[in-house]
């Protein structure tokens, strides 16, 4: 069974590979379908962009697929910059000045929590699509610390931690980041999921009455069930429109 990632990230590739290793499924990314045209980014939170980039990919090539959109929400910025994580200074996305724009709207306040979140949905070849989230919460510090990572690491220290992400050891980063968390939760909810559903088998269950339906088809659980669609054949939130 074939699974895409929408992502031309070849380091999320290779996080998944790890991730995924005992799942029976044959891992394809964005790269595989140099056809499907970049995925707009344009929703108003993660979760939209997370399922809008995993339908986009699961409806083009037909298969099941799976997208993360991730970022950071600073409390006293109105949870700001949010899913403008990757361009809060503008186009193109530049990190340093990212941070610099993040110190100066920081500038004077005392209130410095922030939390990374990061949004994984799942989507099966009809477009129906759930998701987990994975958050990391901590604050930001007056001044940048440590050389690793990427984006904001320089400026945010975890919580239970004293130094920033960017001076902690990649394996201690990714144990308890937003995305190695989703990435647990992800894990942790699908592989059933995958481990029970032959290649080729229809996405959804309830056509057939006969056929238990739970841990079995594409069922609402947790958080995902925030996403359950008013109609009463209990499937997740769909985006067919
Ligand atoms: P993406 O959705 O994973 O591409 O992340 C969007 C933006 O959020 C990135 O360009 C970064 O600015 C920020 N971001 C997401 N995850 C991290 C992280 O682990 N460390 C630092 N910045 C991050």
């Amino acid at each position: 069974m074939k699974l895409v990632v929408a992502t031309r990230n070849k380091h999320k590739m290779e996080e998944l590979h790890a991730l995924l290793a005992s799942w029976p499924v044959e891992l394809l990314s964005a790269l595989d379908f140099p056809e499907i045209p970049e995925v707009e980014e344009d929703g108003a939170t993660f979760e939209a962009n997370a399922i809008k980039k995993a339908v986009t990919f699961a409806r083009a090539t037909g298969c099941w697929a799976l997208a993360d959109d991730s970022g950071l929400e600073v409390a006293a910025l109105n949870n700001a910059p949010g899913v403008y994580s990757a361009r809060y200074a503008g186009e193109p996305a530049n990190y340093p000045a990212n941070n610099a724009k993040l110190l100066r709207e920081l500038s004077g306040k005392t209130d410095r929590r922030a939390c990374f979140r990061c949004v994984i949905a799942l989507s099966d070849p009809q477009g129906h699509a759930e998701i987990v989230e994975g958050r990391c919460a901590g604050h930001i510090i007056t001044a940048l610390r440590g050389t690793s990572g990427f984006g904001y690491d320089p400026l945010f220290v975890p919580d239970g931690q004293t130094q920033t992400f960017a001076e902690l050891p990649a394996d201690v980063k990714n144990a308890i980041s937003h995305r190695g968390r989703a990435l647990q939760a992800a894990h942790d909810r699908w592989q059933e999921l995958f481990m029970t559903r032959g290649a080729g088998s229809p996405a959804h269950k309830e056509e057939n009455p006969a056929t238990p339906s739970r841990g079995r088809g594409f069922q609402p659980r947790g958080i995902a069930a925030r996403f359950k669609s008013p109609m009463k054949n209990n499937r997740q939130r769909t985006t067919n429109n």
